[in-house]
């Protein structure tokens, strides 16, 4: 028998398949179809900063010291009604998974600047999350803000986010950091329990005819995890906190790779939301049947073996790699 469990945050999970934020968390039926398929854990649709200032006092508070930029903002985002859950049907989401699931649930907020909004984060642990996300989306436009002030701001934000709260927290952040290693074990030394890597940025394309941007959500491909991969097997060892791979895992392979880098989770919702809840089971089954060919007992053996840990010069490695790679396609021609 293969031992698929893991350990993530502290939550002891039977395997290391975790829905990721999706809007499979928003019905009762979709969380559950993905528990009875072998989900371990479910990371729930993020309650955006917007969302909840938007609807408390802090809107007036905003308004009334002239933010324009504040309420110009405010102006980008969609109707109440395409938001769905308001903060309060968010909390009762929480509640609601948390009484009719027994695997863990993990909230997620998802803000990027100090603040009342931050109370939710105490709000969904009282809900009866087991653990919370923050997912730190943000992309920095503005020339005159140093990546360093940016940084220092999200640090603070985790620091703030920790002390409010007893569950474990995790980040998940964007690949797009100059020196991505410091600013994760600043991170983990913040209070981030763990690390989830990484954000998958939508990004917009232009219509030439009528000279709109075109927002579409792609649902990803296998080919993206090469990016958390790299990371993952770069930060494993290195970092006080656990990973967790997202983007791009749609097969049992993607999910052996995430293990072998060295992420205690793999996280799946394009793969969900194209085939399915139930199609979690039949990774599940390939990842057995897979371990088991390759004489695996466990996750806990295979978590690692591909990682940077030992590679002396991780930086040079990369470098003469890059070479490697691009005086590969001479050889080809
Ligand atoms: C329709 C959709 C909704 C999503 N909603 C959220 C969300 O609310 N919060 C969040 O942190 N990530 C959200 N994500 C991102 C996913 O959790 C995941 O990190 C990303 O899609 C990459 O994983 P994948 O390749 O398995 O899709 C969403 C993704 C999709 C496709």
């Amino acid at each position: 028998m293969t031992d698929f469990t893991t350990t993530y945050l502290g939550l002891e999970l039977k395997n290391p398949l975790v829905a990721s934020a999706s809007p499979l968390s928003k019905k009762l039926e979709s969380a559950k179809r993905l528990e009875e398929a072998g989900a371990a854990a479910i990371v729930m649709y993020s309650l955006f900063e917007e969302q909840i200032i938007h609807e408390s006092l802090e809107l007036d508070h905003f308004l009334t010291r002239g933010k324009d930029s504040f309420s110009e903002a405010l102006s980008y985002l969609p109707e109440a009604g395409a938001y769905r859950l308001t903060p309060d049907k968010y909390l009762k989401q929480v509640s609601l998974l948390k009484r009719e699931l027994k695997i863990p649930i993990i909230g997620s907020l998802n803000g990027v600047s100090k603040g009342g909004w931050t109370r939710y984060a105490r709000r969904i642990e009282e809900a009866g999350a087991d653990a919370l996300e923050l997912n730190l989306y943000y992309l920095a436009t503005d020339p005159s803000l140093k990546s360093e002030h940016l940084e220092a701001a999200q640090i603070e934000l985790v620091s703030d986010i920790k002390s409010a709260i007893t569950i474990p927290l995790s980040v998940k952040l964007s690949p797009y950091i100059t020196s991505l290693p410091n600013f994760c074990s600043r991170l983990a030394e913040a209070g981030a329990q763990g690390l989830v890597l990484f954000n998958r940025f939508y990004q917009p394309d232009f219509d030439l005819q009528e000279l709109e941007i075109i927002h579409t959500l792609e649902l990803s491909t296998s080919e993206e995890i090469r990016l958390p991969l790299r990371w993952v097997s770069i930060l494993y060892g290195k970092i006080n906190a656990d990973l967790a791979l997202t983007s791009g895992v749609h097969t049992a392979k993607d999910a052996l790779k995430a293990v072998m880098a060295g992420a205690k989770v793999a996280m799946l919702a394009s793969k969900l939301l194209r085939d399915g809840e139930q199609s979690i089971a039949a990774l599940l089954n390939e990842m057995e049947w897979w371990m088991e060919t390759h004489e695996y007992e466990s996750i806990s053996q295979m978590r690692g073996s591909m990682c940077q840990k030992f590679v002396r010069e991780p930086s040079a490695f990369e470098r003469a790699n890059y070479m490697k790679i691009l005086s590969s396609w001479r050889d080809l021609v």
